[in-house]
This record gives C-alpha cells, sequence and structure tokens, in this order.
C-alpha cells in the first residue's frame, strides 16, 4: 500500500491560463485543512530544479481567486526533458520532504509528469490548465472558457467595424494545434467561415461563395482561423484569399496573447477550484499518477498517459452547425 503524502508541492507549467491562481488556492487550502504541508513550486519545472521552493500558508492564496496569470509564475522548462534534470528535481523535492505533487498545465506538462512518476517513487497528479482545451478525458480545462469568452468579445467588437465596412475580416485565435477556441468563438459571433487544425478546408469552395457575394454587393464577411490551421494562420488565408478577390478590402486581426490573460470566468474559478480540492483528495486517498477531469459533470481520473491531445475529436455535428448557420 502507498504510504500517506504528508508534504505536497504544486506548480503551474507551460503556457498560463486563466484560473490557474484559483486552482492553486483550492489545492494549498485542502491540503492545510488535511494536515498536509504545502510548497508552492516556482517556475514549473524550473523552479522543481532550481530548488526555488516556498512554503505556503492558507493566507499566501487569499485575493488571488479573480486574478489572471499565475502566482508561481509558469516556464517551459528545456532541461526537464533530460533525464539528468528530472533527476535533480527528484533530489530537491526528496531532500525537503515532498512526498506528493500536483501539476497544473497542459498536455505537455502532463507528458513531463508521465516521465517523471515512472522514473521517481513521488505520486503525481495532473489539473488541466490550457486554454487550449485539447486534454483528453474531461469536458472543461482550466481557462479555456475565460479565453473563448475574451474571444468572443473581442469578435463581436470587430463585427461593427467589418459591416460598417462591408468588409472581410480574418481573425485568428490561439490553437496551435487544436480548433477548439476557434469553433466556440466562431460559432458564439456567427462566424460565416472557421477554420481549425483539425479539418481540411476548401479552399475553392470559400473562394467561390466570397465570388458570389461579391458579384451580389454583399461582400461582408467573417472568417475565423486558429492559428495552427492548414494554412499558417490568418495572414497566409488572407494572402491566399486577396489573390483570387484583388478588389476586395480583407483585414486581419490576430488577438494573440489577450486571450490568455484576465480575470477568470466564473466557470473556471468553479472548475479550478473543484479540481484543485479532488486534487489534494486523490493523493490522500492513495489514487496516484492520474489526472483530474470533469466528465457529465462528475469528477474522472484517468492516467496522466491518457491525457494527449484530442486532436481530431471535434464532431461532424459541430461543422454541421457551422455550415447551416452561416447559410
Ligand atoms: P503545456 O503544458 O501548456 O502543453 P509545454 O508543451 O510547453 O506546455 O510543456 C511544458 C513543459 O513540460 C515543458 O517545457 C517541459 O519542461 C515539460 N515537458 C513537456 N513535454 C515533455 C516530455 N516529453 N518530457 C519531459 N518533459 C516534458
Ligand atoms: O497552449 C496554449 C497556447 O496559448 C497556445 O494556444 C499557443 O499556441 C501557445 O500557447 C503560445 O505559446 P507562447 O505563449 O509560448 O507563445
Amino acid at each position: 500500500m502507498a504510504s500517506k503524502v504528508t508534504k505536497i508541492g504544486v506548480l503551474t507549467s507551460g503556457g498560463d491560463s486563466p484560473g490557474m491562481n484559483a486552482a492553486i488556492r483550492a489545492v494549498v487550502r485542502t491540503g492545510n485543512y488535511h494536515g498536509l504541508e504545502v510548497y508552492g513550486i516556482m517556475r514549473g519545472y524550473q523552479g522543481m530544479i532550481e530548488d526555488d521552493i516556498i512554503k505556503m500558508e492558507s493566507r499566501s492564496v487569499a485575493n488571488i481567486i479573480q486574478r489572471g496569470g499565475t502566482i508561481l509564475k509558469t516556464a517551459r522548462c528545456k532541461e526537464f526533458f533530460e533525464h539528468e534534470g528530472r533527476k535533480k528535481a527528484y533530489d530537491n523535492l526528496k531532500n525537503r520532504g515532498i512526498d506528493g505533487l500536483v501539476i497544473i498545465g497542459g498536455d505537455g506538462s502532463f507528458r513531463g509528469a508521465v516521465k517523471f512518476s515512472q522514473e521517481f517513487d513521488i505520486p503525481c497528479v495532473g489539473l488541466a490548465g490550457t486554454i487550449d482545451k485539447d486534454i483528453n478525458g474531461t469536458d472543461f480545462t482550466i481557462g479555456f472558457d475565460t479565453a473563448v469568452n475574451t474571444a468572443v468579445e473581442a469578435i463581436d467588437k470587430i463585427r461593427d467595424t467589418m459591416d460598417a465596412h462591408d468588409r472581410i475580416f480574418i481573425i485568428e485565435v490561439m490553437g496551435r494545434d487544436a480548433g477548439y477556441i476557434a469553433l466556440h468563438s466562431g460559432i458564439a459571433t456567427g462566424a460565416e467561415n472557421i477554420l481549425i487544425p483539425e479539418r481540411k478546408t476548401n479552399m475553392n469552395d470559400l473562394i467561390t461563395s466570397l465570388l458570389e457575394k461579391e458579384r451580389r454587393k454583399k461582400l461582408v464577411n467573417l472568417i475565423v482561423v486558429a492559428e495552427g490551421d492548414e494554412f499558417g494562420g490568418a495572414n497566409e488565408v488572407q494572402k491566399l484569399l486577396q489573390e483570387k478577390l484583388p478588389k476586395a478590402e480583407i483585414r486581419v486581426c490576430i488577438l494573440g496573447h489577450i486571450q490568455r490573460g484576465g480575470s477568470p470566468s466564473c466557470i473556471d474559478r468553479l472548475i479550478a477550484s473543484r479540481m484543485g480540492y479532488h486534487a489534494v483528495e486523490s493523493l490522500l486517498e492513495g489514487r496516484h499518477n492520474v489526472f483530474v477531469g470533469i466528465l457529465n459533470n462528475k469528477m474522472h481520473y484517468l492516467p496522466l498517459e491518457a491525457a494527449v491531445k484530442n486532436k481530431g475529436k471535434i464532431s461532424d455535428e459541430w461543422m454541421k452547425i457551422v455550415k447551416i448557420l452561416a447559410s
């Protein structure tokens, strides 16, 4: 039987996402509630390797539930890809007597945690903190709802000026490998076209429909593009379209990192609090090396290995809805 954890570490890793602070708060306070010592590891795996670790108490996480970013900071850490780096990190945790780890991050951070947990005897629990929502086995990831609402607010504003000028707008949202932000924000703003990495786009059909609009003197069209789409993002799509529609006024807006910041939405605060609480409960109950997800409003635990990218899982139903509602 696994020994009971007494001191846990919590870190945020990879791209930050709104709600990470709410998750940290939940981990610290649930840990304290159970009499555990809780340590904050700064800058993700980098801080683990550099022993940049601080003791956290209930007061350390006061007044952060509403704040974007992460008080623990985050990083992408090259050294953690190597066994040597992970060994350094392990030694630091061991020296401090930390015997459980909560990792809040995306699929890359989980891949790191899988390796770490296979090599060393410190149990890990992952919380899906990513605006991309590209983690398998959970309906929610911390930050997605806020990011999508930020995108919707911005796109609504762009639509006003687009309509006023009868222009084509191509708006690029985040999502290197995943089209969820584009799909959700595009449907919610009535975009005529949504281009995502998971699906092929028929550029000829798109051009034909725009030429037809031009012929009818109704050339106003909103296109939402995920940064990782097959053409290489909004600027590339603009080039392709402008070539075939030389007279059209085509404007590009790249929303960029604005989607990663800001105060987390109510949903993100709630799921972060719930997941943070369950991460500590998992460690205490001996449910190790899993990630905590929510499926059909129930907590759901899958091995960390299973949290691979949810690529290609966007349903045909969604794509049909996009097509019908934009016609
Ligand atoms: P995210 O967690 O948001 O997907 P990244 O993919 O950048 O972000 O991963 C965050 C960090 O996790 C990386 O900088 C690295 O330290 C660690 N990591 C990612 N993949 C691996 C891997 N295959 N092996 C070891 N560590 C990894
Ligand atoms: O994974 C989250 C994410 O915001 C992606 O959507 C985006 O491609 C990437 O991170 C951007 O990373 P960085 O902040 O390192 O430029």
